[in-house]
């Protein structure tokens, strides 16, 4: 998959929590079904302003997490503030608090402009008012001029704005989006995905948005949490979370990952492949087993007697940008990222920075994701739930 990330790096990232006011607190958050355990001991602060994005695996527990902040569902354990105060049991409509659905869950029978009425109609608001209200949001998500029509008239895209529209009508706190571009093509959504950037920052309204994406969450969110088998598995801006993945499973569900067997003998040093590297981790025992994570674009490509490692070419796929190539190092099926050309077969030398070699302690998924040997790039484009359906 081509990785083309565009970073929103804001200065509140740096200082989140220190000048940043804490609008929800799950704390110690856990759910079972069936005797299943969906989601296990979460904790989480989600501040003002914030577009934090719960990104993991189907089946991971998103959803769930979601509807509980939404007051759709209870936890077995554990709590959910809102401004400091324990909400558990309010019901969602008196929670400051919205939902947009994946399946937007808009009322076919009314007009874009009933729908986006409709929770101003409920509250008794009056009529210019509600009128004057409605066509503001329809501008915000550009749709002015598509007040009298039919909804199921619509694109996607557009019910999916209305669905917006009408889900910021009454100006929650908090905006919750379930997978809200799940049903776009690959082109609606990345418009989306700036729209919806736009709007947030424009509103200020916190959003919690849920995505089994990577490309997405890193491209659009201020802060990213990497959930797993109902576990938070790291917390962090989308630099932060490609940069120093805390993990094998972080590494490898957030863009492309070498993940080697390896060990630190010292400090700064770590040896992998039969040779010793120089890198920038500390902190380790000596001698200690540790995950070492190589991105394919941090490879350097030398000739073949110059390598800190050598091998041989396998397949190379041209990607517009660069080259995708694999290449056998001592059996280990490396990615590498390239502006170089390179033919399979071709004998190569690769060279590692320090800054290219993060390290990372063993954990539970040590061992779980393997090399490059059975990866095809179609395989992987057919296999992507987040691309086109
Ligand atoms: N009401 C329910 N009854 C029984 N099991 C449930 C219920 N809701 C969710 N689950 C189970 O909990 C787990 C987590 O589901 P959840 O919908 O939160 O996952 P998700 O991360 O949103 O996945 P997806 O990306 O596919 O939407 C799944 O195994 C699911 O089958
Ligand atoms: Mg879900």
């Amino acid at each position: 998959m081509l990785l083309a990330y565009c970073f929103f790096i804001l200065p509140a990232q740096a200082e989140r929590g220190a000048i940043m006011e804490k609008i929800i607190e799950l704390k110690n958050i856990s759910k079972s079904f069936d005797g299943e355990t969906v989601l296990d001991h979460i904790s989480l602060d989600i501040y003002d302003n914030e577009f934090i994005t719960l990104l993991g695996p189907s089946g991971c527990g998103k959803t769930t997490l979601l509807r509980m902040i939404g007051g759709f569902a209870n936890p077995d354990e554990g709590d959910i503030l809102f401004m400091g105060e324990r909400l558990n049991d309010t019901p969602p409509h008196k929670r400051n608090v919205n939902t947009v659905f994946q399946k937007y869950a808009l009322f076919p029978h009314l007009n874009v402009f009933e729908n986006v009425a409709f929770p101003l109609r409920e509250r008794g608001v009056k009529k210019a008012e509600i009128k004057e209200q409605v066509m503001k949001m329809l501008s915000l998500v550009m749709l002015e001029g598509f007040a009298e029509r039919s909804v199921t008239s619509l694109s996607g895209g557009q019910q999916q704005r209305v669905a917006i529209a009408r889900a910021l009508i009454n100006h929650p706190k908090v905006l919750l989006l379930d997978e809200p571009l799940g049903a776009l093509d690959l082109k609606l959504r990345k418009d989306m995905q700036q729209e919806l950037k736009k709007i947030q920052k424009s509103t200020g309204i916190t959003f919690v948005f849920v995505t089994h994406d990577q490309e997405e969450a890193l491209s659009m969110s201020d802060t990213i949490v990497v959930l797993s088998e109902g576990r938070i598995q790291q917390i962090g801006t989308p630099t932060d979370i490609y940069n120093e993945p805390v993990n094998a499973f972080v590494a490898d569900f957030i863009g492309e990952s070498n993940i080697l067997d390896g060990v630190m003998p010292e400090n700064f040093k770590a040896r992998f492949s039969g040779h010793t590297f120089s890198c920038l981790d500390k902190d380790f025992a000596p001698g200690e087993p540790v995950d070492v994570v190589v991105r394919p674009e941090d490879v350097d490509i030398v000739p073949k007697d110059e390598g800190m490692l050598s091998g041989v070419v396998t397949q190379v796929t041209f990607m517009g940008v660069h080259n995708e190539i694999i290449v056998d190092i001592g059996g280990f099926k490396w990615m590498i990222q390239t502006t170089e050309s390179v033919n399979v077969g071709e004998h190569i030398g690769i060279s590692l920075d320090p800054d290219a070699i993060h390290i990372m302690k063993k954990s539970k998924y040590s061992g779980v994701f393997g090399d490059y040997s059975s990866y095809s790039n179609e395989l992987d484009e057919l296999s992507d739930p987040g691309g086109e359906e």
